[in-house]
């Protein structure tokens, strides 16, 4: 095959994670290394909204040293976005901004790092470019603290937010059991519809040092019947700790922040989640007279890098690099997935996935991993996600505060 000669424009979409920024460093090291192929490095400026506003960086002009360092710095380095790109056939003036985009600055591969909907847009553009004679190699970057993308055994982000969901857990529970008076604490963990990274409290559970009741969205929740389950737990010994995830719902489909007020909706038409735990601890302080806290662990969770996994950093970093060499060798329309090995040692390899299979599909926790009572894990979960938050961050640190990567951004496009 004869190599694609032209530019390269990376982008990072949706939620950021405390890893994401590693496989940016993995697509810029490894781009770097093929001048003869690839000549500018680009990075948009907010995902796919840089590259239809022109707004994107050189790389290239960034000191390799500070890309170093993306490694251990969390949140996304050139900008994240939330937009939904239509559908072509209704309407096609974006794409056609693409492709003019696309053409004038001769960009050949379009890596784009994202969730289930960033893949959606990833397929969609690999389609418009293919039926439009362009050729450009598009490869879909995964990552998503949510762990539910389509056809990869996990995600890159979820091994550090699920070891800081499960550190902080362990820590949390300590301190909840100080008082002669007791306590019921309601901890809320992000994951929108799957629960992958509320199982997570499960791990420090299996430390001995966990929550009580575990609420997923794979299965139905019904607030009276959490009331029965701590009311029992706290007649018996006045510490309770409830782990819960954003995403349940009611058994007539609502989110539990619904039942107070009306919430806001994004541009997938997701439902702004968050305030789960407060409106449960509410409500079961108006039920049981103890003290009660509601810990909502927010952007903690995504962004906690001084906590990451070795191993998620590895990942990321790996799927970032053989991104670059997949679409070097003329792959396009996939994301890089990861296969687990059957075996007792941790041990995974890449391949590619079609991207209309990624997209928009969720992946959601295996029912049979979660208990008869709907309130607890099992142990393949256990054995599912140790692997993964293993390994500790290298971070730098300057004067004992972390030493995130300092971009210069310097304009490439023309805005
Ligand atoms: O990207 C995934 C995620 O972190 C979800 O876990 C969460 O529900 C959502 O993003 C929050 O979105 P935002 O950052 O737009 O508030």
């Amino acid at each position: 095959m004869t190599a694609l000669k032209g530019n390269l424009i990376f982008g990072q979409s949706g939620g950021p994670t405390a890893v994401i920024n590693s496989s940016a460093a993995g697509v810029f090291e490894e781009a770097f290394k093929h001048p003869d192929i690839i000549d500018k490095v680009y990075g948009a400026a907010h995902g796919i909204v840089g590259v239809l506003n022109e707004d994107f960086y050189d790389i290239g002009q960034e000191d390799p040293e500070e890309i170093k360092l993306l490694s251990g710095t969390p949140s996304s380095i050139l900008g994240s976005c939330r937009y939904k790109l239509a559908d072509p056939e209704q309407d096609e003036r974006e794409y056609k901004k693409i492709l003019e985009v696309f053409r004038k600055y001769n960009i050949r591969y379009f890596l784009y790092n994202g969730g289930n909907d960033s893949m959606d847009t990833c397929d969609k553009i690999a389609r418009y470019l293919e039926q439009n004679d362009y050729e450009c190699r598009v490869i879909g970057v995964p990552k998503t603290i949510d762990n539910d993308l389509w056809g990869t055994d996990h995600c890159p982000g979820f091994g550090s937010a699920a070891k800081f969901v499960a550190t902080t857990t362990m820590e949390v529970f300590l301190d909840s059991r100080v008082y002669d008076r007791g306590m019921i604490i309601v901890l809320e963990i992000m994951g929108r519809h799957a629960g992958w990274l509320a199982a997570s409290a499960a791990l420090a559970q299996y430390k001995g040092y966990g929550p009580d009741l575990i609420y997923l969205p794979e299965r139905g929740f019904d607030p009276k019947r959490m009331l029965e389950d701590v009311s029992e737990i706290y007649s018996r010994n006045r510490n309770v700790m409830i782990a819960v995830s954003e995403g349940v719902q009611t058994p007539d489909g609502r989110f539990i922040p619904e039942l107070v007020s009306e919430v806001a909706v994004d541009a997938f038409g997701h439902k702004q989640l968050g305030g789960t735990a407060q409106v449960l601890a509410n409500y079961l302080s108006e039920k049981l007279q103890g003290k009660n806290r509601a810990i909502e662990l927010s952007l903690l969770q995504r962004s906690a890098s001084h906590l990451a996994s070795g191993t998620d950093i590895e990942e990321a970093y790996r799927v970032g690099v053989e991104s670059v060499r997949a679409a070097l060798e003329g792959a396009s329309d996939v994301m890089l997935a990861f296969r687990r090995h059957e075996g007792e040692e941790y041990k995974i390899e890449t391949f590619q996935m079609p991207l209309a299979e990624v997209a928009n599909k969720e992946k959601t926790v295996p029912l049979e991993w979660i208990n008869e009572e709907g309130n607890g894990l099992k142990s393949e979960y256990i054995d599912y996600a140790l692997p993964l938050i293993q390994g500790e961050p290298r971070q730098e640190k300057s004067e004992g505060l972390p030493r995130f990567a300092r971009f210069k951004k310097v304009q490439a496009g023309k805005r």
